[in-house]
């Protein structure tokens, strides 16, 4: 393991391609390949955190293809103890709005062909995914957005699919009468593989669309159904705000911590 450089990364999602100014960018091989993008290590609130842009610098991976194992390992080499995802996603209920925070509580996994695991053979992992994002972190984090200039929605349950089409609106109507919240493409297996790493992880999520079937009953008035140029555009138009909420969240966080989620191996290997 190399020296710790950041306890605390930061992982950036579709639009999200660059964060604060860092200090300084590292090139980490792991034995899954390399990650999607050098990792830039900057000053957030007294913290050193690293960043790195989920899809590349320049959206180079498509959801399927995005090194999950890579990028989860290079982090845990680098240091870090707590990730915090941010992603894009669609509403599929009327009262998750454009615009809107959410953090996650909860995932359908609807993914098909990703490598979700870190072991294999005879060295299994049966992490329990009864409560798949580190609940410490998304308490901090509800609490550093109190008084923000946003809506922000303390829990919600995504499915992810797996791309890199939208849903039909059939698809959508169905997760929509599940009760489900949002949909995404790369929370899956993200989230699982930061278990396995016994990092904490929570993830929040900003809303850029109504999907499909949601888009037909925002108020009675029609949204457009979901577009990746779409979900750019309200990215790019709020991510000052987004920098801000993010910002606030890391910077809410301790450097140092012994959470559950440090510990999820326990028990859980054959
Ligand atoms: N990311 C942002 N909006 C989305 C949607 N409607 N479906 C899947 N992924 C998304």
């Amino acid at each position: 393991m190399s020296q710790a450089q950041a306890s605390i990364a930061l992982i950036g999602g579709t639009g999200f391609y660059r964060f604060i100014d860092s200090a300084g960018e590292v090139t980490v091989e792991t034995p899954y390949g390399k990650p999607s993008a050098p990792i830039s290590i900057a000053e957030v609130a007294g913290h050193s955190v690293a960043f790195l842009p989920r899809h590349g610098r320049n959206h180079d991976f498509l959801p399927s293809e995005v090194p999950y194992r890579a990028n989860l390992w290079a982090l845990k080499e680098l240091g870090v103890r707590q990730v915090l995802a941010f992603n894009t996603v669609g509403s599929l209920q009327r009262d998750y709005r454009k615009g809107d925070f959410v953090l996650v509580d909860q995932f359908v996994d609807r993914t098909r062909r990703r490598q979700d695991t870190f072991f294999s053979g005879t060295q299994a992992a049966h992490i329990s995914s009864a409560t798949p994002y580190c609940a410490r972190m998304r308490e901090i984090a509800a609490k550093a957005l109190t008084g923000a200039d946003a809506t922000v929605h303390p829990a919600g349950t995504v499915v992810v699919i797996e791309g890199p089409r939208f849903s039909t609106t059939a698809e959508s109507r169905w997760f929509s009468q599940q009760g489900w919240h949002l949909v995404n493409m790369t929370q899956y297996p993200e989230v699982v593989l930061a278990r396995e790493l016994e990092l904490c992880y929570a993830n929040l999520s900003y809303i850029t669309d109504y999907d499909v079937a949601a888009a037909d009953v925002t108020d009675g008035e029609r949204a457009e159904a979901v577009s990746h140029a779409g979900v750019l555009q309200a990215f790019s138009a709020d991510s000052s705000r987004v920098m801000d909420i993010v910002q606030r969240i890391v910077g809410a966080l301790p450097a140092q911590t012994d959470c559950g989620c440090q510990h999820a191996l326990q028990g859980a290997l054959t």
